[in-house]
């Protein structure tokens, strides 16, 4: 099947697991973004290390009770941030809505996130392969929002080996994943140039989670 010309007739399409809402974030957008902007300028992003020492090409902060962070020590959900030795910034109330209805039609309901990472991407980045799994509850599902110039994200299977699938990510599509597919490898291809009316050659993602 040709996913991208299939996606051009309608604003869902279901994966395996995954369900790919296109636009859903885009009502929304003014008021999305004048959140972001105050989340990052609480918390401003930075490139955290790797458990192996190497510092990440994406830039991250959290907002919400739980935010994510990654050192020598390895990964984990830390209500405090490091930076600042403070609370991370409150979860705007325009974030968790989103999540929550977005993880309700895709048949999750009451999804309550307490973690949101923001993940900002220049172009020449990407984020490898991975599975995301330093959370508590495996039922709760990953709700993902998209923001700024468009991405290639990689949707695979319970082994890095897997084949991924391709999905092609722009500003305001929301994809959600669970269930079965809860671990499922996943990543961003090196970013391609682009350039977005507000967020110029950068892309900003919203990853909603369970953590705690
Ligand atoms: C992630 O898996 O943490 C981020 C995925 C994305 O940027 O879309
Ligand atoms: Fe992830």
């Amino acid at each position: 099947m040709d996913l991208l010309s299939s996606l051009e007739s309608s604003q869902r399409l279901d994966l395996d697991g995954l369900v790919y809402l296109r636009g859903y974030a885009l009502p929304n957008q003014t008021q999305l973004l004048d959140d972001l902007h105050a989340v990052i300028s609480a918390a401003p992003l930075r490139q955290m290390m790797t458990p192996m020492g190497f510092a990440m090409s994406v830039a991250t902060t959290s907002c919400g009770a739980l935010g994510w962070v990654s050192d020598q020590q390895g990964y984990r959900y830390s209500p405090i941030d490091p930076i600042r030795q403070a609370p991370w910034p409150a979860m705007p109330e325009s974030f968790f809505v989103l999540a929550n209805t977005a993880a309700n039609i895709a048949g999750y309901t009451d999804f309550a996130p307490d973690a949101c990472l923001i993940n900002q991407y220049q172009i020449g980045t990407k984020m490898g392969l991975h599975q995301d799994k330093n959370e508590r509850d495996f039922t709760q599902p990953i709700v993902s929002v998209s923001l700024g110039i468009a991405a290639r994200f990689q949707f695979g299977g319970k082994k890095r080996t897997d084949k991924p699938t391709q999905l092609r990510l722009e500003h305001g599509d929301v994809i959600v994943w669970g269930g079965d597919a809860r671990l499922n490898y996943h990543g961003i291809m090196t970013m391609q140039s682009g350039c977005h009316a507000i967020l110029g050659n950068t892309r900003v993602n919203l990853t909603f989670r369970k953590a705690g």
